[in-house]
């Protein structure tokens, strides 16, 4: 709840069943069309590959985001446990969303503003590439909110994910408008200044997934990102459901906690 980032040490990782027996523990799995639990990477001397349309199941890049963004509702907690790690790269990094929307506020209210009042879309599609010539459409999951979302002035969950970012359909204005054209660069140029914030690096880290221990992301909060890599790299996780989550942890907190 203080950092948004957890671990848990010395869980067996000669496979998944360990890990998955720890979350069901911990909470109800929050199970979406990617699975009830993953196991994914890279192998390189099987050359086994998944076919999800998803960066999470290649070796390049990937920038700062949180998960699920594309979701109704958008999974709570991410938990992640590399049982091989890459011999070179793989490294995690993960940055506080609401550290860098709070400077945001401070610093550049109008984009403050407009990064929680301007509704995005976010979308995951998959075999719609060719959807027009064989109708081969597998999955088009959408939700529609603001980056920045508050309660009563408190931030409460934020959104950040270019990769899934639908067409900007949201705006209410003429296309051909003066007024839409600023709006839209407007929001552009605060979109560009969060995620310059999130990136720097008073509010990132950057560590090494390591066998035995497994990491928890609060998904409302954290955003991850994860190095390229050469060779083969396995992991495992899940999601977990965060109103089960925090209905255990709320008796235990201070009221002004809740
Ligand atoms: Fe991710």
């Amino acid at each position: 709840m203080q950092y948004g980032v957890i671990t848990i040490t010395d869980v067996d990782a000669t496979d998944e069943k360990a890990t998955r027996k720890l979350c069901e523990k911990i909470g109800p799995i929050h199970n979406t069309f990617f699975g009830y639990f993953w196991v994914f990477g890279v192998n390189t001397e099987e050359d086994e590959t998944d076919d999800r349309q998803d960066t999470a199941y290649s070796n390049e890049e990937i920038g700062l985001h949180n998960d699920g963004t594309y979701f109704e509702q958008t999974p709570g907690i991410q938990v992640f446990h590399c049982l091989v790690p890459a011999k070179v790269g793989g490294e995690t990094i993960l940055s506080d969303g609401f550290y860098a929307a709070e400077k945001l506020r401070q610093n550049y209210p109008e984009y403050f503003e407009i990064l929680s009042k301007v509704p995005i879309e976010h979308h995951y599609l998959e075999g719609m590439s060719d959807r027009f010539e064989n109708a081969s459409v597998k999955l088009y999951s959408r939700s529609i909110a603001p980056v920045i979302t508050c309660f009563n002035g408190k931030i409460v969950q934020v959104r950040l994910n270019p990769y899934d970012r639908a067409p900007f359909r949201t705006l209410n204005f003429s296309p051909n408008s003066e007024k839409t054209a600023l709006e839209t660069i407007k929001f552009y140029e605060a979109y560009e200044k969060f995620s310059q914030l999130c990136n720097a690096p008073e509010a990132a880290i950057k560590i090494a997934l390591k066998p035995g221990t497994v990491i928890f992301i609060d998904n409302y909060r954290v955003f991850h990102s994860r190095t390229e890599f050469q060779g083969s790299r396995k992991m495992c996780g899940c999601y977990l459901s965060r109103d089960n989550f925090l209905a255990k942890v709320r008796p235990l907190l201070k009221i002004d906690e809740l």
